[in-house]
C-alpha cells in the first residue's frame, strides 16, 4: 500500500494507472461503514484509492472540528488489511492554499435538512470532493447512503460539472443495535451509544405507520419526535420527509418514494440517520 501526502507524488502514481480506478473519500476514524465502500471498490475496480482528510471547510462549528475523532495510525492498519492500493493523506495546507478563493456550490438540493442546520456545510463538501476528484481522477467513486443528502448532491455535482465518474451508492452499515455506524460514535459514552439506538427505532416506527396506511406527514413526524423525546438527553435537530428523488419536503403522501431523515444531538454529539420508504 502506498501513502501519498502531496499532490505531485500522488499524480505520478496515478498517471501510470489505467482501468477502473475506485475512490473512497473519507475523513478517517474508519469503521465498518467505510470498509463497506472499500470492499465494493475492490470488487468493481482495478485500483482502490482512499483519502483521509478532515475537511475544515465543511465544519461550521469550530468545536465540532476540534472534537472530530482522528486515529490515522489505526486507519492505515485497516486500509493495509483490506489491501487498499493507495492512501491520499493531505494536510490543510496541501488541500487549501492560503489565497484559495474558488468554491463549488450546488444551489437547488442544498436547502433543507442538513443545510438548514449546517449552513455552508455542503459548499465545503462539494468543494473538497471536486478537488479530490480532480486530484485522484477516479472512474468510480463510492459514497454511503448514511449521508443521503450528501450522496444526492454529489451525484448532481457530477452531472452538472460533467465529471466522467460513476457514483456508486453503498447501503448504511449499522451496529447490531441498529445505530448507524459513524466516526462520531467514537465520541459517545458506552451508555449513550446504547441510548442512540432509538434514532433508528424512531425511523422504524415511521415505516410501520406507513405500512399500516398512515397518510399524514404530520402524524409520521409526530411519531418520530415522540420516540426521540423519550430520551431526555437527546435533542431533535430536524426530522425531514422528502421526495427521495428531488429532496423536496413533502406535505402529503402521493405515492412517490420517501426519504425520511433525522438529525439529533445526544449530549452535544451530532448524529444523523435516514431510511427510504418505497411504495410498492
Ligand atoms: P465520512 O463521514 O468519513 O464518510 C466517508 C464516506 O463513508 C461517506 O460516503 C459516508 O456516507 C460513508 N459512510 C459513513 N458511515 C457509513 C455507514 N454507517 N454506512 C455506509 N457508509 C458510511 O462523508 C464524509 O466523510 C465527508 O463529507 C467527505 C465525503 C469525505 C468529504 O469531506
Amino acid at each position: 500500500m502506498e501513502i501519498f501526502r502531496n499532490i505531485q507524488s500522488f499524480r505520478s502514481w496515478r498517471k501510470k494507472k489505467y482501468g477502473k480506478i475506485g475512490f473512497c473519500p473519507t475523513m478517517g476514524a474508519l469503521h465498518e461503514g467505510h470498509v463497506s465502500l472499500i470492499k465494493k471498490s475492490k470488487k468493481y475496480c482495478d485500483y482502490t484509492i482512499v483519502s483521509i482528510f478532515i475537511n475544515p471547510l465543511q465544519f461550521n462549528d469550530i468545536d465540532d472540528l476540534k472534537n472530530y475523532p482522528s486515529n490515522t495510525e489505526n486507519d492505515l492498519k485497516i486500509l493495509e488489511d483490506y489491501e487498499v492500493d493507495v492512501v491520499f493523506l493531505p494536510n490543510d495546507n496541501i488541500m487549501y492554499s492560503k489565497d484559495s478563493s474558488t468554491y463549488v456550490e450546488e444551489v437547488r438540493l442544498s436547502k433543507n435538512m442538513e443545510s438548514e442546520s449546517r449552513p455552508k456545510h455542503f459548499i465545503g463538501v462539494t468543494t473538497v470532493v471536486a478537488k479530490l476528484f480532480n486530484i485522484t481522477q477516479p472512474t468510480h467513486a463510492f459514497f454511503g447512503e448514511k449521508d443521503a443528502h450528501q450522496l444526492r448532491i454529489i451525484k448532481k455535482m457530477v452531472i452538472d460539472l460533467n465529471y466522467n465518474i460513476k457514483i456508486i451508492p453503498c447501503r448504511t452499515i449499522r451496529e447490531t443495535s441498529g445505530l448507524a455506524m459513524s466516526s462520531r460514535n467514537n465520541n459517545l459514552t458506552t451508555k449513550d451509544r446504547h441510548k442512540a439506538k432509538i434514532i433508528k427505532q424512531s425511523l422504524d416506527l415511521a415505516k410501520i405507520a406507513l405500512d399500516n396506511g398512515e397518510k399524514s406527514i404530520d402524524n409520521i413526524k409526530k411519531i418520530i419526535k415522540f420516540k426521540i423525546k423519550s430520551e431526555p438527553n437527546m435533542r431533535l435537530i430536524y426530522v425531514s420527509i422528502s421526495n427521495s428523488q428531488t429532496l423536496e419536503e413533502i406535505s402529503h403522501i402521493s405515492g412517490d418514494n420517501l426519504l425520511i431523515s433525522i438529525a439529533v444531538k445526544l449530549n452535544n454529539i451530532r448524529l444523523i440517520d435516514n431510511i427510504t420508504y418505497e411504495f410498492s
